[in-house]
């Protein structure tokens, strides 16, 4: 076991599982449980529950479920022992040492050093003689060397193992290089350099770890970037480029461009609130990342067709996240670091104080496809108008854009208001079916009702009533576990929850639900949560444990079809006796 029991325990008493959560969703108490919209997947009608009393927390619409340290290690990204820390750290309790956490939080480290030499060995290698080439091509895209240092850009050489090697006389292994993404294998266990003849962007996370690198060609070669993959440091869904900088621009909101070297030319020209994913779209955790930080994003996008999509896109992410949204659009096809090249800051500048809500922007695109003299025009555009004016959740704002439509199309503001709540009420629907239909979805999933467990139903529910049964009344563990395995069990994974917690009684060690936390993988935790979460409220008695007890051996003892053909008549008679003795000798 990694951590010792009794420190696990003291977490769960020191934190608050509705105190934790409330700091993430907003939670709204329903008799002795909380809900509110669960955090990872996106609803509209609430299904995420916390029940403080058996301190787990269970979402019916997506299946997620856990305590306070999964829900830590899925909404802030985190491994196991990094997520016992942070709460630690937020209990005010010292962590105790231990060598196989130690062991992972090392290796992290190690990949964060190596990133951070290898950085060093970039912008060394960018301000030596084979150096010369990049320099003269970031001088050429218009980079004084103040923005140069700021980001600390580089130089990956032509050669295959320039920072191989270096990396080895500072101590480290081919194999945790190749791990932290900085080399690639090849045949014959042979490591060569993953980042070659390009120019290199550290990528920064908000804590300022380098936790990745881009590198750009500067030549013809056809990948013009490449980047780290997601490595035990990195993922690239939630990180962002320049949101280290930008975070302490003081602005409020953020500039969001679609390119590290956009960020680095408005960084440069003093708007140091500009920040790109990394070649993805914008995701949710990015919008969440960001609401954390300020209040408004500023999208300014390529004017290109894909770019224009892509505005559409993170308008949707971002309105979803309740963050308002603002659209820059620069004319004749730049890019904002083309615009600022050729014209400076200033032309940027003009372009902020002209750009539009997300509202108008969507509006306007809307009628720049359509012919509004034409009947047919307006009623196309009252139709995607419609659409628009939908994601508009406040109803005063709403009011005022039909009233704009309106003046547009000539027809009454409370005919197209009416067309807005009639799409509202249809799409709520179709929402609700669809919801519904993933329910009945997630429901087999969870109970991970495969064909043959499907026919012996009544013995997976059994199982489920039991381990939920010992949450309440751990010391029937130990009767409990001199009948039962948990081979037995039709559902597998049930099966190994209750052997982990007959292992944990034996010990002394189980008092219910969260006592499994840190001997449970995350993932059985979860199924361990949905168990508890759909027998929340019920009183078991010792009776109904020995019912799903019989239940489940009647099941085990059964032979399947197959098994049927092979046996012999004594074989059959032994097996029916044995299932006699074992349903007698039970008290
Ligand atoms: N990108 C990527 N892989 C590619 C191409 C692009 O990861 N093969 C990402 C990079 O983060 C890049 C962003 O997508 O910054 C935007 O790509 P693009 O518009 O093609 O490049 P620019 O930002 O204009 O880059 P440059 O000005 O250097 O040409
Ligand atoms: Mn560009």
């Amino acid at each position: 076991m990694a951590l010792p029991r009794e420190f696990i325990e003291e977490l769960h008493e020191r934190v608050d599982i509705v105190d934790l959560i409330s700091g993430y969703v907003g939670l709204k108490r329903r008799g002795r449980l909380y809900v509110g919209l669960c955090p990872f997947h996106s609803e509209k009608t609430p299904s995420f529950t916390v029940y403080p009393e058996s301190r787990n927390y269970y979402c019916f619409g997506c299946g997620a479920g856990g305590d306070i340290i999964t829900f830590v290690e899925k909404q802030e990204n985190l491994e196991y022992i990094e997520a016992v820390r942070f709460l630690a750290d937020r209990a005010g309790m010292t962590m105790p040492e231990d060598s196989a956490d130690r062991a992972a939080a090392d290796r992290r480290k190690r990949i964060l050093d190596m990133n951070r030499l290898a950085a060093r060995y970039f912008f060394d290698c960018l301000n030596s003689a084979e150096g010369k080439e990049a320099r003269a091509y970031l001088r050429r895209r218009g980079l004084q060397d103040s923005t140069i240092t700021r980001f600390g850009l580089g130089y990956a050489p032509e050669g295959w193992n320039g920072l191989r090697d270096h990396l080895r006389s500072k101590g480290y292994r081919y194999e945790e290089m190749e791990e932290a993404g900085l080399l690639s294998k090849g045949k014959n266990n042979s490591y060569y350099d993953f980042f070659r003849a390009r120019v290199m962007f550290p990528v920064i996370d908000v804590r300022g770890q380098i936790v990745a690198f881009s590198g750009r060609t500067m030549g013809a070669d056809s990948r013009k970037y490449v980047n780290t993959r997601d490595t035990a440091v990195f993922k690239k869904s939630r990180t962002m480029f320049g949101l280290n900088f930008a975070k302490n621009a003081g602005t409020g909101r953020v500039i969001l461009v679609e390119g590290q070297m956009d960020v680095i030319s408005l960084h440069q020209a003093g708007f140091t609130d500009a920040v790109a994913t990394l070649g993805t779209a914008i995701t949710e955790e990015h919008a969440r990342m960001l609401s954390r930080y300020v209040n408004e994003v500023l999208i300014s996008y390529d004017a290109d067709e894909a770019g224009q999509k892509a505005t559409k896109r993170a308008i949707d992410v971002l309105r979803a996240a309740d963050m308002p949204v603002r659209v820059i659009q620069i004319e004749g096809g730049k890019d904002p670091d083309e615009l600022i090249k050729a014209e400076g800051g200033s032309a940027f500048q003009a372009l902020i104080d002209r750009s539009s809500g997300s509202m108008q922007y969507e509006l306007s695109r809307a009628k720049k496809k359509y012919d509004l003299e034409s009947a047919e025009g307006k009623v196309a555009y009252l139709k995607d108008a419609t659409n628009i004016l939908c994601g508009v959740s406040n109803a005063t704002e709403r009011e005022v854009w039909a009233g704009r439509v309106s003046e547009e199309t000539g027809v009454e503001k409370s005919t197209i208001l009416d067309g807005v709540s009639r799409t509202l009420r249809n799409r709520r629907y179709a929402e609700k079916k669809k919801e519904e239909a993933r329910l009945a979805r997630s429901v087999e999933d969870r109970y991970n009702v495969k064909s043959y467990e499907r026919q012996n139903i009544g013995s997976v529910a059994a199982e489920r009533r039991l381990l939920a049964l010992l949450c309440s009344h751990p010391d029937l563990c130990g009767p409990v576990s001199r009948r039962l395995k948990g081979s037995d069990f039709v559902s597998a994974e049930a099966g190994q929850i209750f052997d982990a917690v007959c292992a944990l009684s034996e010990a002394g060690e189980f008092t219910g639900y969260v006592s499994a936390s840190g001997t449970l993988s995350s993932d059985l935790m979860g199924v361990f949560s949905a168990i508890v979460a759909e027998n929340a409220g019920t009183r078991f008695s010792v009776e109904d444990c020995d019912f799903y007890v019989d239940k489940i051996i009647e099941r085990s003892a059964r032979p399947t079809e197959s098994d049927l053909r092979t046996m012999t008549a004594e074989d059959i008679q032994a097996m029916i006796e044995s299932r006699n003795n074992s349903m007698g000798d039970k008290k």
